[in-house]
């Protein structure tokens, strides 16, 4: 059955919220005001058609946003996406009083700007293998060969590689019978280098028909630099296993940001928008304000490409990850960028900071950037101790930032700035540059 809904409401998402028999729903891909048309029977109603489109939707949008789920802004232009974003810090920040409204920086490019590709396989209903990602809290997998996001060369790899493996007759793994050996498919993509990494994610070590792919491969000429296979027998969503068996070429490939070239492995952390990069790190770095005399911690510094670009200001910097296969990118990174100010150390960042309080280590400038699921109470906290006289905080998830944010609160720092940063066009996620200065 169809229904109309007028002049609807939309959350940050972009779903309108509407009611049926008393209950509230939400109605993916839809713009404040529209009216819209609803399937009210199956599972759960579903947006048949916009009735009156707002003046923001665009047409020449994804043809798998529907389904796949992944871009949440695809059908709106770019200007009211980043209004969106403004609008959504400004709320969620607006408890923090004093700090001028938060503006939002857009990326360079909007389409095709991501450096990571990441597809798991299946075998199609034509038994041909094809891939894609998965539709939003499921696990129907949804064919994609032509992501909007992705680099255009590693569309174009994906597509030739499906051709290939399916003329080797190679077999996905499949999750519920658990027989198969192919899971997933990692691209990388250097986009000043055009080097080009592709890693083949398999069930365990065997991979029959493996070097006819390779051969194969490397006869369409698509400047592949390198080839890996990781391992993966694991159980979980995660894509990577630890380890990994170089099949072609070195097993790392480089990229140009700005000034300095940075080694990636497969398993290193690398920001997935590189033409977007150097504005971030100089936004950041023109924040911190850092002084020749000043020693620099960069916490979480992933394969150390903040600490290189700060090096320059800085007297020192010393950079702390997790991560073993970053930190060694990282030492060849400075290695190869000529840097001698710049050290780094394998441990956890808030292991680290506790033995560095106690030991009252001097830093000047602490910079941060963890992972989505942001810091601990235990690495702030010790901020009280170790009293770097300015912290930036680089975030990609604002609701984890806005939780650490809280504990900062209560030790002597204040909140001087926060800016956005768009470093993921045409999805809901958003960067997030905050400044937070010692109180005198
Ligand atoms: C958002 S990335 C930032 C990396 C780097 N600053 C950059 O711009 O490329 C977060 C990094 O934190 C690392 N990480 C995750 N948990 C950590 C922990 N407990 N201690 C130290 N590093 C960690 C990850 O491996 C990843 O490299």
């Amino acid at each position: 059955m169809l229904k109309e809904f007028k002049n609807v409401k939309v959350n940050y998402e972009a779903d309108a919220i509407i009611d049926i028999g008393g209950k509230s729903y939400k109605i993916h891909d839809c713009i404040e005001g529209e009216d819209i048309l609803v399937e009210t029977e199956g599972k759960y109603p579903s947006l048949a058609k916009i009735i009156q489109p707002s003046l923001y939707r665009i047409q020449d949008g994804c043809p798998y946003q529907k389904e796949c789920g992944g871009c949440q802004f695809m059908h709106m232009e770019y200007r009211y996406e980043l209004e969106q974003k403004k609008k959504y810090l400004n709320e969620l920040f607006k408890g923090i009083k004093n700090i001028p409204p938060i503006e939002i920086i857009p990326s360079f490019e909007y389409y095709h700007y991501r450096n990571k590709s990441q597809m798991t396989y299946k075998l199609s209903k034509t038994k041909r293998i094809v891939c894609g990602f998965y539709e939003e809290y499921s696990h129907r997998l949804i064919t994609v060969d032509n992501c909007m996001l992705q680099a255009e060369r590693a569309n174009l790899v994906i597509r030739e590689l499906n051709k290939i493996l399916s003329k080797h007759k190679i077999r996905p793994y499949d999750e519920k019978t658990k027989e198969g050996i192919l899971r997933h498919v990692l691209i990388r993509y250097g986009y000043q280098t055009k080097e080009l990494m592709l890693v083949l994610v398999t069930n365990g070590e065997m991979f029959p028909g493996r070097n006819n792919v390779i051969k194969d491969l490397m006869k369409l000429n698509l400047n592949i630099t390198t080839i890996v296979q990781n391992f993966n027998a694991r159980d979980t969503s995660i894509v990577l296993g630890d380890k990994n068996k170089v099949l072609y070429g070195t097993g790392y490939i480089y990229e140009k940001i700005g000034d300095y070239r940075f080694k990636i492995s497969p398993n290193s952390f690398f920001q997935v928008n590189s033409l977007s990069m150097k504005k971030l790190y100089t936004l950041a770095l023109n924040q911190a304000n850092i002084k020749k005399t000043d020693i620099v911690l960069d916490a979480y510094c992933g394969v150390g490409t903040i600490s290189i670009f700060a090096s320059k200001y800085a007297k020192e910097v010393i950079g702390v990850e997790l991560s073993k296969s970053a930190i060694q990118d990282a030492i060849g990174n400075v290695k190869m960028n000529h840097i001698t100010n710049v050290s780094f150390i394998c441990d956890d960042a808030t292991n680290y900071i506790t033995h560095a309080a106690k030991a009252k280590t001097n830093f000047d400038i602490l910079i941060m950037d963890p992972p989505r699921e942001g810091s601990t109470p235990q690495f702030i906290e010790a901020l009280s101790y170790l009293k770097p006289k300015k912290v930036i905080y680089i975030s990609c998830n604002p609701i984890t930032l806005k939780r650490d944010l809280n504990i900062f609160k209560d030790i002597d720092y204040k909140i001087t700035s926060i800016l956005g940063f768009d470093n993921f066009p045409k999805t809901k996620h958003i960067e997030v540059i905050t400044v937070l200065e010692l109180r005198k």
